[in-house]
């Protein structure tokens, strides 16, 4: 019997490797171009993957002999899963295995951007001793909006809970007493937005949360708010908070994720201490790598055996 053959497309934890090698051969080709993919996908039966490959509709249809996708993290955003499932694929992800390191990574970020962290480093190392330049502000007894209470929006409430921060929470599928339980008040978000001090973005992007932060709902915030998106690039309009930067309707934006990555040429990089950007790093802990690797990896291993997959 021929060995099962495995392509991994992005970076993942050696761990992951080392589970699938013990029912297939295992291919590492990452930064492929989708052409390369295209042609070679053909020779696999499974594929494992970070959000750096874009699984489309394209590369299903070349994947003749495919019968699992695996991602290697939350979003399946970046595989076309609709594609896969017409042509019998299952698409599974991991989605615990990061979520620790993705609250952890927005609270660092509500921090960064509060004491201007980013900026104060730079210039310490450029020789100067700017003190009175980064004075900061506490999050202690601030108002925090959390919107999306799932698992990593009900970390952060837990954590910024302990920091001394009142949490106002938007979720249309979590339950009151969830909230309760948290220590959260459930609002709309018109409340959220006109209330916040600093908020928080912890949803999918869906056609719902698309553009969710845009010049209208900006407008509604405090001057002296402070924004944080290590959910999904999408939900905010890269324009509009740019712009609403610069003219000092909000006091600061700290993003993780955008609309095109990696994120090239934007307003957003012209701007300075009041707003951080990081290169989607979220899930980019040596434990949550480990984790996601086990998880999918196993799960691939498991179909490649013939066991029943869980799936996305
Ligand atoms: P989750 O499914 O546990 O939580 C998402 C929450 O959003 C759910 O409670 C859901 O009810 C809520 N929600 C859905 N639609 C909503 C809407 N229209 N308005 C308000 N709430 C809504 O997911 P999670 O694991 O907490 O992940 C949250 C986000 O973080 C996802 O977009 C995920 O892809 C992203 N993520 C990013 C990184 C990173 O590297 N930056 C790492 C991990 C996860
Ligand atoms: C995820 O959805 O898990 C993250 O975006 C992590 C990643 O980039 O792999």
């Amino acid at each position: 019997m021929t060995m099962a053959k495995v392509l991994v497309s992005d970076p993942i934890d050696q761990v992951g490797i080392d589970i699938l090698s013990q029912v297939a051969q295992v291919d590492v080709k990452t930064g492929l171009p989708v052409e390369e993919l295209v042609k070679i996908i053909g020779e696999y039966d499974a594929l494992m993957l970070r959000s750096g490959t874009k699984v489309t509709q394209e590369v299903i249809e070349a994947g003749t002999h495919l019968k699992i996708i695996g991602r290697a993290g939350v979003g399946v955003d970046n595989i076309d899963v609709p594609a896969a499932t017409r042509q019998g694929i299952v698409v599974v992800n991991s989605p615990e295995g990061n979520t620790i390191a993705a609250a952890e990574h927005a609270l660092a970020m509500m921090l960064s951007l509060s004491r201007q962290i980013p900026d104060a480093n730079q210039s310490v190392k450029a020789g100067k001793w700017e003190r009175k330049r980064f004075v900061g502000a506490e999050v202690y007894k601030k108002t925090l909006g959390v919107v999306g209470l799932g698992k990593i929006g009900a970390h952060v409430a837990t954590v910024a809970r302990a920091m001394g921060m009142k949490i106002l929470a938007y979720d249309p599928f979590i339950s009151t007493e969830r909230a309760e339980q948290l220590g959260c008040r459930l609002v709309d978000l018109d409340l959220l937005f006109r209330e916040a001090d600093y908020i928080t973005l912890h949803v999918p992007k869906t056609p719902e949360t698309a553009n969710l932060i845009n010049s209208e709902t900006l407008a509604k915030m405090k001057p002296t708010v402070r924004i944080v998106n290590c959910a999904r690039g999408g939900i905010i309009d890269e324009a509009a908070i740019a712009e609403a930067v610069k003219a000092g309707k909000i006091a600061g934006a700290a993003l993780d994720v955008f609309a095109n990555e990696p994120l090239g040429e934007s307003p957003l990089t012209e701007l300075g201490t009041n707003v951080v950007l990081t290169p989607h790093l979220g899930a980019s802990t040596a434990e949550a790598q480990v984790n996601v690797a086990i998880d999918v990896a196993e799960q691939i291993r498991d179909v490649l055996l013939g066991l029943p997959a869980r799936s996305a």
